[in-house]
């Protein structure tokens, strides 16, 4: 059966999750609301990803009530921001009540680094380990589960991951981590699957002017199919078996253009899997944030410089 927005993978918990759902990163407030009515009343989605980090989870739960689809169709997944690490029941709270939703199907560790609070001066909070925040949102899964139906993690390496996996109680849902044709994370993606969790790509085009969208290979597909590159770089990440992705867009023809999925032949997948092989960047960087060293690979992007 080829992919369509109708599709779904289950999780570890047993639930359904569309493969492909809207990101929100970066859709502004003034611009999010509409796009989220747009995707899920016109368009036919029914999976839509925020962040409290965001700042859009207000209007994004009003583009789902002005959508008229019941909430119950609708998968959402938000993510415990970074200078809440500290305070992770309220921050549930928080995301139930900005996005005026009784539950949120999943729910996220945005980033394996807490931060000052409540100032968000960009720095690192030296005094609290990530693997606790883990440990709190385990507790209020466990205790809430009408509240957070499942918990999951993202932007976790290797390395974060193995030792989270020797601790926790709950085995994450979902790593949440960047994932296009120029940044395939092979390694994070093995032991991610080989733990039972679902991959979650973000910035799967390669976000704001992607130089993925003026590949010849993807615009040889694209013209092949009669689809828009952004498509075909959405239908590379679901034809990788279990997998969800999240093409992100304020624009309603490319809200729709992106759920255009192709089934791709072998030999166009190894093309464009063959991308990352010289062509490697990373949207999300965090040691451009300084927030330290989140054990990614980076080894690979400096030799692409
Ligand atoms: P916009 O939101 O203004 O439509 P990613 O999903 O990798 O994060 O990429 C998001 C970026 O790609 C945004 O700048 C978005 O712009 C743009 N984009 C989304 N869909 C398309 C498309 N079909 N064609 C070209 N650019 C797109």
């Amino acid at each position: 059966m080829p992919i369509s927005l109708a599709s779904t993978v289950k999780l570890n918990t047993g639930a359904e999750i569309p493969v492909v759902g809207l990101g929100t990163w970066k859709s502004a407030p003034g611009r999010v609301e509409e796009a989220v009515e747009y995707a899920l009343k016109k368009a036919g989605y029914r999976h839509i990803d925020t962040a409290t980090d965001y700042g859009n989870e207000k209007e994004v739960g009003e583009g789902i009530k002005a959508s008229g689809v019941p909430r119950e169709s609708i998968f959402v997944t938000t993510k415990l921001k970074n200078d809440d690490h500290d305070k992770v029941e309220q921050a549930l709270e928080y995301s139930l009540k900005q996005l005026d939703t009784p539950y949120i199907d999943l729910w996220l560790l945005h980033w394996p680094a807490p931060m000052l609070s409540p100032t968000g001066d960009g720095k690192p909070n030296r005094d609290l380990d990530w693997l606790d925040t883990w440990k709190e949102l385990e507790r209020v899964h466990l205790a809430n589960k009408n509240k957070v139906r499942a918990i999951g993690v993202s932007n976790l390496s290797v390395p974060f991951l193995k030792r989270l996996l020797k601790e926790a109680k709950v085995i994450p849902a979902v790593n949440q981590i960047e994932l296009h044709p120029s940044l395939p994370q092979k390694e994070v993606v093995k032991v991610t699957e080989e733990a039972g969790i679902l991959l979650t790509s973000y910035s799967p085009l390669g976000s704001d002017e992607s130089p993925l969208l003026t590949d010849e290979v993807i615009v040889k597909i694209a013209k092949k199919y009669n689809v828009e590159p952004a498509a075909i770089l959405v239908s590379f990440q679901v034809a990788h078996p279990n997998r969800t992705v999240l093409p992100k867009s304020v624009t309603p023809s490319r809200i729709s253009a992106n759920a255009q999925i192709v089934e791709l032949t072998p030999e166009e997948f190894a093309e464009i899997d063959k991308i990352g092989e010289s062509k490697i960047f990373r949207v999300c960087n965090p040691t451009w944030a300084g927030w330290g060293d989140l054990g990614f690979d980076l080894s690979k992007e400096k030799e692409s410089e």
